[in-house]
């Protein structure tokens, strides 16, 4: 495993710290590991052996892995140790043969220009405070004509939406910085003179008191996350389909997949 090159700031504190918690709890989400999910993301790469992809932020590896019977090799790379321990369990339990993985960070990628053929981020970017940095290094370690690959939610359209939805967020997972609009990644891929990706769009549904297990919120302000999202239920004010069903509260991340080739 190579070490990281730039793990500095109080940032990068926060996701080490939030995600080695998590990462156990993470790594057997079921939510996370959602099959026809995983196969949209990886066929909307058209990956092709014996091509290499890289995942970025890849945490437990559920992505790497999904690539791995499609290319030649799947590397991952990572800011949190804890991370790529479950990383490490996952390919040695399916027993994969052609992945690697990286201790290291989004912003400065330990990778030559051009080393791969797809590179791959999913529900990383809103923990990015220099997502703008994050894309041009998933970009220059892109060879030309390889695809790049953003998978986030995506935030309302609509400014009060977009803002109550990420208050909630940051309260319940310190380590985000910003659930990012449609229009926000594809103006990074014009930004970076990447072709107006393609999209595609799902649903992640998850249950209130069951995202609440696997979070560990500012201050373990568990009830404080439960009043936002309450209190959000009616007129859907946060704009990712909030609901009561019996006693408990539903809602839907509403994920993006981005991809677009590399000119
Ligand atoms: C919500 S998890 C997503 C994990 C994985 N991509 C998936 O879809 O299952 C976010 C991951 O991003 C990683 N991360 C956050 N900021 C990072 C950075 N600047 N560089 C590398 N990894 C980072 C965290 O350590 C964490 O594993």
């Amino acid at each position: 495993m190579q070490d990281s090159p730039d793990r500095s700031g109080n940032h990068q504190a926060l996701i080490e710290d939030q995600f080695t918690q998590q990462a156990e709890l993470f790594a057997n989400a079921p939510a996370l590991h959602n099959a026809a999910a995983l196969e949209s993301l990886v066929l909307a790469a058209a990956p092709k052996i014996p091509e290499t992809c890289l995942d970025v932020a890849c945490g437990p590896g559920t992505v790497v892995a999904a690539f791995s019977s499609h290319v030649q090799h799947a590397t991952g790379l990572d800011a949190t140790h804890a991370m790529l321990v479950q990383a490490r369990k996952l390919s040695s339990r399916l027993r994969l043969p052609n992945v690697s993985w990286y201790l290291g960070n989004v912003g400065a990628l330990p990778f030559a220009n051009g080393t791969f053929d797809i590179v791959s981020c999913r529900f990383a970017f809103h923990h990015f405070e220099r997502p703008e940095k994050a894309f041009a290094e998933m970009v220059r370690v892109c060879r030309t004509g390889g695809r790049i690959v953003v998978c986030d939610a995506v935030a309302s359209d609509d400014p009060g939406k977009a803002k109550a939805f990420n208050d909630m967020e940051r309260l319940r997972d310190p380590s985000t910085v910003e659930f990012r609009t449609l229009a926000f990644f594809t103006d990074l891929f014009r930004k970076y003179a990447m072709p107006l990706p393609t999209s595609s769009f799902y649903q992640m549904p998850v249950e209130m008191e069951a995202l609440l297990k696997t979070s560990f919120p500012a201050g373990d302000d568990r009830d404080g996350v439960r009043k936002l999202l309450g209190d959000a239920i009616e007129g859907d004010c946060m704009g990712i389909n909030l609901r009561r069903e019996g006693e408990t509260v539903h809602f839907d991340y509403p994920a993006a997949i981005l991809v677009s080739t590399k000119p």
